[in-house]
């Protein structure tokens, strides 16, 4: 089968198609045929020779894909058959023809989408189900603030905690890209740019602070995180993208009863990825299957022309997810 391959680690222009065996299905997995997959920042990171996928999973780029099914093991629960539309999770090999999945990490694709799509739901889509409500346990009536809200995890963000009740509060590197967020359901959006970010939360929620920060941004981002909580205020941190070391305020978490989280998905055993896919389709999988619920998508590019899409995340130029096409 073809895939997008890593020649060595590198810029994006060691990203080549080329041949690869065919993956074989566990007794309790999925084969799909991949139409479409979903390009994340963690992908730029593996390209880089920085990120190696768990132990056992596909060498090949790509946690997220959507397509048809062509095979089903032994072990699969009733309910999956060939021919079903299915998006799912992976811990590797999403940039290929075809995915060996885990049956408990794939949803079936509602009506309403595309392979498009779809394949831009899973990863951010559950990434923000699994801490903002798993972990963090916002509810209806709070406010949660996102760090890049035109991010694939941002745009996610604003939509879920949206049709949840929750006040929404994301940051943005640019006047236009907080006008997107805006017209996608944010109540606030504040560009990180023109002043400190904590001073601006502080003041559109009265001085309170926020309930729940979903922060992929890391240290720099500390302080004015820990400075935006409200009295008993959730942290949780998915990503590193500015730096892994940062000084904590102790009297602050201690005083305002604070709760700080690490969190990430791709090392999670399937097990667990089974719960956190079943909880967020039992909230959340009406609205889906309704059209209600959609990915953004900012752009769709061949497989072969994955450089393009890694060089567009890595410039910071998309609002919404980028997805590869497998023709
Ligand atoms: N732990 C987990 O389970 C998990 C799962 C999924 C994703 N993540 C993490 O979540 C983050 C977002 O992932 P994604 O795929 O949605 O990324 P993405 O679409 O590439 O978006 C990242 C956005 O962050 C902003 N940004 C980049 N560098 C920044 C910096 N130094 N300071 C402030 N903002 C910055 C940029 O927007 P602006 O133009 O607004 O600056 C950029 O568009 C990544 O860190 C990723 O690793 C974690």
């Amino acid at each position: 089968m073809k895939a997008v391959l890593v020649e060595k680690p590198g810029d994006e222009n060691v990203l080549k198609i080329g041949e690869v065996a065919e993956p074989a299905i566990k007794p309790d997995e999925i084969l799909i045929r991949v139409r479409a997959a979903g390009v994340n920042r963690a992908d730029i990171m593996q390209r880089q020779g920085f990120y190696p996928p768990p132990p056992g999973a596909s060498e090949i780029i790509g946690m997220e894909c959507a397509g048809e099914v062509i095979a089903v093991g032994v072990a699969v629960a009733p309910g999956w058959k060939i021919g079903d539309r299915a998006m799912a999770l992976i811990p590797g090999g999403g940039y290929a023809e075809k995915a060996a999945v885990h049956y408990g990490s794939a949803m079936k694709i509602p009506a309403a989408l595309s392979f498009e799509e779809a394949a831009g739901i899973p990863e951010v889509f559950l990434t923000v189900f699994l801490n903002f409500f798993m972990l963090a346990g916002i509810k209806r009536g709070e406010t949660g603030l996102i760090h890049g809200g035109g991010s694939g995890i941002g745009t996610a963000s604003i939509p879920l905690l949206k049709a949840a009740g929750v006040r929404v509060i994301v940051t943005a590197g640019s006047d236009q890209k907080c006008e997107q967020c805006r017209k996608l359901g944010a109540d606030v959006a504040i560009n990180y740019k023109s002043g400190p970010f904590a001073a601006a939360v502080k003041a559109t929620t009265d001085g309170r602070g926020v309930d729940v920060i979903l922060d992929s941004i890391g240290g720099a981002y500390l302080a004015g995180n820990i400075e935006s909580l409200a009295q008993g205020g959730r942290l949780v941190l998915i990503g590193l993208m500015n730096g892994t070391r940062a000084e904590l305020d102790l009297a602050a978490v201690l005083r305002r009863h604070l709760k700080i989280f690490g969190s990430t998905l791709r090392m999670r055993p399937a097990a667990e990825k089974a719960q956190i896919v079943a909880a967020f389709l039992e909230q959340f999988g009406a609205a889906l299957e309704a059209g209600r619920l959609r990915p953004q998508i900012y752009k769709v590019v061949s497989a072969a022309d994955a450089p393009t899409a890694h060089r567009i995340m890595q410039a910071s130029e998309h609002f919404g997810k980028i997805i590869l096409k497998f023709d």
